[in-house]
């Protein structure tokens, strides 16, 4: 692989300097409030944000058509199909652009979630309105890993039997939810073709057929996050024809998707919930709740204790060209819009608060994503030292390992991580660099050592397309060993004590 050589020259004299190395290059330009990524941003601190009606989607979108791929994606946070890296949206980062350093992409960590979906909540009460998927083929299938035995090519199909009495109680249709629609497998198609655009024809990192040898794919064990990456990889290798492997843990013990068992996990949330700032939010949108909860018979703890599971439910909806829910008894009562934003709002605050915000998010990130964290820390020191051949990994996860990621990294305000939210890590190879950071190793001790090399390893994170946003300035040119830090800071050092005590 092409960089092992320069590689093998450079590991030392890097290694050397990246503990003296301490400037945090970050983008600190005043927001102006009209950049693309503003809607990214609520303040999301202030309970005023969930009951205050004016604030509407603050600048999200939250619906999409039916069967079709999602017309528009600028760089505005849509839940239904989030923004990711794209010909129209992708920027080198500032000291390239600028021409203070000339720098080369060498690898790209990138997850997402998976396309839009059909609802994982049906109504307690039932719904009022069927959900088509007849237009979406769900592949699987069993082979002998040495060909011997050639499957037939299967989809599932799902029907509806009209002698089954528990239809009327959940919902008439040929879904299997949580499913992907026909929209969302359109949109994962489409996310992979802007990857290739950028990526591979602008960047020139991918190759043009998948070489197992330096591209990794991973999934949780979820069929969402399977269908998704055969959508999107599709997308980047059109006319590739053969079958990739798919990397996955055992659904027990996996590190993405609260796969490992974890009892203390959902002791630490419970406790999370408990606190006056989380019962405060509950008390400001009782009302919503209770109206609600009278509408759809969904007088449930599940149903009440956060918003997860309407929102969910109203985002199934609205993302895939249907209308928001009527109650079955009485169907002069819907949810109207105003309720759906203000249930929106809420999951929002409800994020950034498990995430964020919280006293204790620093434990709750490690016991659910740090196993997760470690393993991207260590690839991308692999990368750096020379270690590991590749140019790409792609792991396809869920809204529940993006909001943790995100908050290790420090995202200024965490709203709830839509439809094929993304992260991409760029790892950059400084080849030369004039400017600022000469500045600063001039006036370090080890000036003369570091005079002997130009070179150096940064990272951009970029979320949903955009240079992540943290609390100590965008991440769009960071010193790789900073980066690491950060990642390490949630990475436990004792997992499994920490899960059983
Ligand atoms: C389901 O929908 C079909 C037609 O779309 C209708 O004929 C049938 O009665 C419905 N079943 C129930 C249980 O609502
Ligand atoms: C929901 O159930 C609880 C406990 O049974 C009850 O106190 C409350 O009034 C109910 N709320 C609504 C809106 O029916």
């Amino acid at each position: 692989m092409k960089f092992s050589l320069i590689w093998a020259a450079l590991v030392n004299p890097s290694k050397l300097f990246s503990t003296a190395l301490t400037l945090i290059v970050v983008d600190r330009r005043p927001d102006t409030g009209t950049s693309s990524d503003a809607s990214f941003y609520p303040p999301l601190d202030a309970i005023s944000y969930i009951t205050n009606a004016k604030h509407g989607t603050y600048g999200g979108i939250f619906t999409a058509p039916a069967d079709e791929e999602t017309e528009k994606i600028d760089g505005t946070y849509n839940y239904c199909t989030m923004p990711h890296p794209s010909p129209d949206l992708y920027q080198l980062p500032s000291p390239v652009r600028e021409g203070s350093v000339e720098a080369q992409l060498i690898y790209v960590e990138y997850m997402q979630r998976h396309q839009r979906r059909t609802p994982y909540n049906i109504l307690p009460g039932g719904e009022d309105q069927e959900y088509h998927c007849d237009n979406v083929h769900i592949t699987a299938g069993s082979s002998s890993a040495d060909s011997s035995l050639i499957p037939v090519p299967m989809y599932t199909e799902t029907y509806k039997d009209s002698k089954n009495p528990f239809t009327r109680q959940y919902v008439n249709g040929t879904c299997q939810y949580p499913q992907l629609t026909l929209g969302g497998v359109l949109d994962g198609y489409r996310h992979g073709r802007d990857l290739w655009a950028v990526y591979g024809e602008q960047m020139k990192l991918l190759p043009s057929s998948p070489d197992t040898n330096n591209v990794w794919f991973r999934a949780s064990s979820s069929p969402l996050t399977h269908a998704s990456a055969s959508a999107v990889l599709r997308g980047i290798w059109p006319d590739y024809d053969g079958s990739l492997p798919l990397h996955q843990q055992a659904a027990g013990i996996d590190t993405v998707d609260q796969g490992f068992p974890c009892p203390s996990r959902s002791q630490l949330l419970s406790t999370i919930q408990s606190t006056d700032e989380w019962n405060q939010h509950l008390a400001a949108t009782q009302d919503l709740r209770d109206r609600l909860a009278i509408m759809f018979n969904a007088n449930r703890t599940d149903w009440m204790s956060t918003f997860d599971h309407f929102a969910d439910n109203f985002q199934g909806r609205l993302c895939n060209g249907y209308r928001l829910p009527c109650s079955l008894d009485d169907p002069s009562k819907c949810a109207m819009e105003d309720d759906a934003y203000a249930v929106f709002r809420a999951g929002d605050w409800e994020w950034n608060y498990w995430w964020n915000r919280n006293q204790k998010a620093s434990h709750y990130i490690q016991l659910t994503e740090g196993l997760f964290l470690q393993e991207i820390a260590l690839r991308l020191t692999a990368i750096k030292e020379g270690t590991l051949d590749r140019v790409y990994s792609h792991t396809f996860i869920h809204d529940g390992d993006l909001g943790p990621i995100l908050g290790a990294l420090g995202i200024q305000q965490l709203r709830w991580p839509g439809m094929a939210a993304n992260i991409a890590f760029e790892v950059w190879y400084v080849k030369y660099s004039v400017g600022p950071s000469d500045l600063i190793w001039k006036s370090s001790p080890d000036f003369l050592t570091r005079q002997t090399s130009d070179s150096e390893f940064y990272v951009r994170v970029l979320y949903s397309g955009h240079p992540l946003r943290t609390s100590e300035g965008k991440l769009d040119w960071v010193p790789f060993s900073k980066l690491i830090q950060r990642l390490n800071k949630h990475v436990p050092q004792d997992i499994v004590g920490m899960c059983s005590s």
